[in-house]
């Protein structure tokens, strides 16, 4: 109840922030005009207070950032820190935030708008009846796959191995190609480098769970 009392003041909050992109389906097709350059997007499905895509727009200046979180007080603590930013003098002009649901990716993007998604941490979804629901299910990596061009790169994250092993599953039996995968992403000097860690990353580490990720390339 906490969180649906929050929404309607989230609501303007978002509405009349900077940062955040309303109507998104506006923008199908043109998003570059949105940044007003060419840079490749980059994009984070579920990006819950937003430290990775800030920290990976701080670190390379040459590609935007575009955040998607469903909820609307989850995405408000986002602004708030994009806002602290800004005020600090950061450059802030490479990234942005939808409030929208990934399933309404294909009314928001282009085929070939996006070079890359990331999925962190994503919510488990436990129970069989809403495996669909799970981002990297065989219908969202259809979806994606629909929408981006050859060469562009998916990265997962998780500390949840049924969730992971789920997700390498569908992986290999989707057109992707599974391209490098590992149950301990910290063990791995590799693929640990140039990791921005989430907040959910953050904490699971501290409490010494192991971090698993794969990457996917079509
Ligand atoms: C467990 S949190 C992880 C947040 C962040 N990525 C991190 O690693 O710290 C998952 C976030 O994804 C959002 N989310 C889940 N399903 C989504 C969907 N279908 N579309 C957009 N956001 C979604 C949730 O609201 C939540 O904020």
């Amino acid at each position: 109840m906490a969180r649906l009392r929050n929404i309607p003041g989230s609501r303007d909050r978002i509405s009349e922030s900077g940062f955040c992109i309303n109507e998104p389906e506006q923008y199908k097709g043109r998003w570059k005009e949105v940044f007003g350059n060419n840079r490749p997007i980059h994009v984070e499905i579920g990006m819950g207070k937003g430290r990775f895509i800030m920290e990976q727009a701080k670190r390379n200046p040459d590609i935007n950032y575009i955040g998607i979180e469903m909820y609307s007080s989850v995405l408000v603590r986002a602004i708030e820190k994009a806002e602290e930013r800004e005020a600090e003098g950061q450059d802030v002009s490479n990234f942005r935030f939808i409030r929208m649901n990934a399933e309404e990716l294909g009314n928001v993007f282009e085929k070939g708008e996006l070079c890359r998604i990331y999925l962190n941490f994503s919510d488990p979804w436990p129970k069989d009846r809403h495996a669909k629901r799970r981002l990297t299910s065989d219908r969202f990596l259809e979806l994606y796959y629909g929408l981006m061009d050859d060469g562009t790169v998916i990265e997962f994250k998780t500390d949840n191995k049924e969730l992971f092993d789920y997700s390498v599953g569908t992986a290999k039996e989707s057109k992707w190609k599974l391209m490098a995968y590992t149950y301990d992403l910290y063990s791995e000097p590799d693929m640990l480098d140039g990791n921005v860690a989430t907040e959910y990353e953050e904490k699971f580490t501290a409490k010494g769970n192991r971090i698993c990720k794969m990457i996917l390339e079509k």
